[in-house]
C-alpha cells in the first residue's frame, strides 16, 4: 500500500477490498472490548484551509476512538498562512507527528505535504479530489447491495467538480459504472475517465435522463464549489436542469438511492422532496465517514 491516500489512484483493487472489510469490522466492532486501538501513542494533525463539519468531526472523534490524538489546525492560523513554504512545513511536522490529514485548495499542496514528509498524508478533500467521501460511498453502497461490481450509478451536476474526479477513480476500482449526466460547460475529465483503474467504465452524456435511466444509484453534490463563490450565478443557471428532482428519480431503477456527500443546497442541486424521501440513505453515507476513515487511519497509520 502507498505511504499515502492522495487520491483513489493511491490504491490497488486489493487494497480497496482490504479497506471495505476493515470498515465493517470497525464498524461492527466500535465501542467494544474488542475494538482496536491501533494510534495509541500517536499524534495526528488535521490541518483545514476550508470549511468543514463532516470532516472535521468524524477525524477528531475517529483519532480518539483508535488511541490516538488528534491537533486541529486552522491553516490561516498557523505560519502557513504567513507563507511559511510546504516543505518546510511538511519537515517540522515530522518531527512531531505520527500523520497528517488535510483539506486545503491545491492538490500540488497535499503532493508537496506528502513528499516532504516520512509520515502519511491523507487528503481531506482538495479542489481536485475528495478520496475519503467516495470511499465511504462505496461502502455505503456494499451495505445496500452486497456487492459492487455491475452496479450503475449516475451523477448529475458539476461534472468537473472534486467529487465527479473522485467518483470516476473509485467506480473503476470498484467495479461500479458511472454515468455522468452535466453540461458542456462543466464535462468531466477526459484524462480522468481514460484511467482504467479497474472495471468500471465512465461515460458522460449531457442529457439527465439518459445518465439517471438503469441507475441503481444517483448521486449529486452542490453546483458552487468551495473556493469557487464567484462563479455561483452562472454555475446555478447552467447546472438547473441536472437538478435531481422526483421526474428523474423515477427515471432510475425503482428501488434507486439517492446520494450526496453533504452540505446539500436544497433546492438548487437537489429539492427537499428527493432529500428527505424513503430512498434518500446521505444521512448513512455521513455516518460512514467514521468508520471508513478509522480503516484508512488504521491500514496508514497503525501500529
Ligand atoms: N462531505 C464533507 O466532506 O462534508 P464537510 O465539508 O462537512 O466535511
Ligand atoms: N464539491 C464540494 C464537496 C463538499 C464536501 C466542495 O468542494 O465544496
Amino acid at each position: 500500500m502507498n505511504k499515502d491516500l492522495l487520491s483513489c489512484a493511491d490504491l490497488t483493487h486489493d487494497d480497496f477490498v482490504k479497506l471495505m472489510e476493515l470498515s465493517a469490522k470497525i464498524k461492527r466492532e466500535r465501542g467494544t472490548p474488542q475494538a482496536a486501538k491501533p494510534l495509541a501513542g500517536k499524534s495526528i494533525g488535521l490541518i483545514f484551509a476550508k470549511a468543514s463539519t463532516r470532516t472535521r468531526v468524524s477525524f477528531e472523534i475517529g483519532v480518539q476512538e483508535l488511541g490516538g490524538y488528534p491537533i486541529y489546525l486552522e491553516s490561516g492560523k498557523t505560519q502557513m498562512g504567513r507563507g511559511e513554504t510546504i516543505p518546510d512545513t511538511a519537515k517540522v511536522l515530522e518531527r512531531y507527528l505520527h500523520g497528517i490529514v488535510i483539506r486545503t485548495f491545491a492538490q500540488a499542496d497535499v503532493e508537496g505535504l506528502a513528499a516532504n514528509s516520512k509520515y502519511p498524508v491523507i487528503n481531506a478533500l482538495t479542489d481536485d479530489y475528495h478520496p475519503c467521501q467516495v470511499l465511504t460511498d462505496m461502502f455505503t453502497m456494499l451495505e445496500y447491495k452486497g456487492k459492487l461490481e455491475g452496479l450503475k450509478m449516475a451523477y448529475l451536476g458539476d461534472g468537473a467538480s472534486n467529487m465527479a474526479n473522485s467518483l470516476m477513480l473509485v467506480c473503476q476500482l470498484a467495479g461500479v459504472d458511472l454515468a455522468i449526466g452535466a453540461p458542456e460547460e462543466y464535462r468531466p475529465s477526459q484524462k480522468i475517465m481514460d484511467r482504467n483503474l479497474g472495471p468500471g467504465k465512465c461515460s458522460w452524456t449531457t442529457d439527465p435522463y439518459e445518465a439517471v435511466k438503469d441507475a441503481d444509484f444517483i448521486y449529486t453534490d452542490v453546483w458552487v464549489s468551495m473556493g469557487f463563490e464567484e462563479e455561483a450565478k452562472e454555475r446555478i443557471r447552467v447546472l438547473k436542469p441536472y437538478q435531481l428532482d422526483m421526474a428523474k428519480l423515477k427515471a432510475a431503477k425503482p428501488d434507486a438511492k439517492v446520494m450526496h456527500c453533504l452540505p446539500a443546497h436544497r433546492g438548487d442541486e437537489i429539492t427537499d422532496e428527493v432529500m428527505d424521501c424513503d430512498q434518500s440513505i446521505v444521512f448513512d453515507e455521513a455516518e460512514n465517514r467514521l468508520h471508513v476513515q478509522k480503516a484508512i487511519m488504521t491500514m496508514l497509520m497503525g501500529n
